[in-house]
């Protein structure tokens, strides 16, 4: 069982916090969707025969796309890929963007689950962010995709910016919890370099908040959402039993994966490769058959070992301990091992059986402990 990630390369305008790969200038939209037909062509061995269960459409903002775009998309990897038919199908999508007749759209095409960025229920934390709608907008993009029988949806929230504080937090996520959306991702804001805010802090324009105050804001999280009902199946993750995202917990999982479009990253068990994050590059070099669209990887046992204990400590499933030892060189049980009585005697993981994960406490310090255990 494999996943298939699409990587859309274009937003209607940048928000301050994101670094993520998008251009705001939708004038190469077409020649992008021919490149990326390519791509999906060029590389349907990838993955040799084995099942697609997952699709993703990420961006950037894949609902930016026209109907046609995502119907073209989808008919080349059902007809090059071995697509099972009970396939969770996600599109990332702006609230501000959610017609009805988008909404409709998204239904024919087969899209099943939808990711809408919220992001906030304040009009003035939007408008600081540069988001492109109101919290208005967003309450009313939920509900609408809810009327159009929309019942997988996920909403993201970010928390910790200059405007957050534990009261309004707790209001927010009222707010989110009165949504009636089975899955919430909230992150806590990070101050990415290369961005308007990055800029703004550098230059001493706005202030960090307190990590302090975001630790209470994500303790309240957990403890307010496990009250209605969320598990958190990973350290940003929240879902209602039986809505976990099946893409991304394959991801943490150490499933393979096809990642197409520029910037989007791919992995087959042995090596990692990502794509160029540049679209006129990606273009051109799709269109002249160049490899160089990509870079690649092979990854060693270290680093699938450091890999592993990364992406499995944020989840709910943990660090199988017999799965180490099994897979792994054994000289890198001693390391674990020294560590590991450390972090149990700080309270920051528990055992059970063979199964490692964090407490709350250890939650905050999720990549800190990680490194600690890295070999
Ligand atoms: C790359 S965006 C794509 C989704 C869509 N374009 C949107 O804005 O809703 C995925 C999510 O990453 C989160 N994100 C992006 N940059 C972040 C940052 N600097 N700090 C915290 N969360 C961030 C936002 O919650 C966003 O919804
Ligand atoms: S958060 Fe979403 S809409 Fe905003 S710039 Fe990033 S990808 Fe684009």
């Amino acid at each position: 069982m494999s996943g298939i990630y699409i990587h859309i390369p274009f937003c209607k305008q940048a928000c301050n916090y994101c670094d993520f790969h998008f251009s705001t200038s939708l004038k190469n939209k077409d020649a992008l969707i021919k490149a990326l037909l390519l791509e999906i062509e060029l590389r349907k061995n990838y993955l040799k025969d084995s099942t697609i269960e997952t699709i993703y459409f990420g961006g950037g903002t894949p609902s930016v796309l026209s109907e046609k775009d995502v119907f073209n998309l989808l008919e080349i990897i059902y007809k090059q890929y071995n697509v099972s038919s009970s396939a969770e199908i996600t599109l990332e999508c702006n609230p501000d963007d959610l017609s009805n007749e988008k909404l409709m759209e998204l239904k024919r095409l087969e899209i099943n689950r939808l990711s809408i960025g919220l992001q906030s229920f304040s009009d003035e934390e939007l408008k600081w962010m540069n988001r492109a709608h109101t919290a208005q907008e967003s309450e009313s993009s939920v509900k609408r995709a809810q009327d159009k029988g929309f019942e997988n949806i996920t909403i993201d929230l970010i928390y910790g910016s200059k405007f957050s504080n534990i009261t309004n937090w707790r209001s927010s996520l009222r707010k989110a919890i009165q949504l009636n959306v089975p899955h919430i991702s909230a992150y806590n804001l990070t101050i990415e370099e290369k961005t308007k805010l990055g800029h703004d802090y550098k230059y001493q324009l706005e202030k960090p908040i307190d990590d302090e105050k975001s630790s209470e804001m994500f303790i309240e999280m957990i403890e307010v959402l496990q009250k209605n009902n969320f598990i958190q199946y990973e350290i940003s993750n929240f879902a209602k039993e039986g809505f976990y995202s099946i893409h991304n917990s394959n991801y943490w999982k150490g499933k393979y994966y096809i990642g197409l479009g520029p910037s989007a990253h791919s992995f087959d068990g042995v090596s990692r490769q990502w794509n160029i994050s540049n679209n006129n590059l990606y273009i051109k070099y799709l269109n002249e058959g160049a490899k160089k669209y990509y870079e690649k990887e092979i990854l060693s046992e270290v680093d699938r070992y450091n890999e592993y204990i990364l992406l499995s400590l944020r989840t709910i499933w943990g660090i199988d301990l017999n799965y180490l030892n099994q897979s792994f060189d054994i000289s890198f049980n001693s390391t674990f091992q020294l560590q590991l009585g450390k972090l149990l005697r700080q309270e920051k993981v528990v055992i059970k059986g063979n199964i490692v994960t964090l407490t709350n406490q250890g939650k905050l310090l999720a990549d800190k402990i990680a490194s600690d255990l890295f070999v």
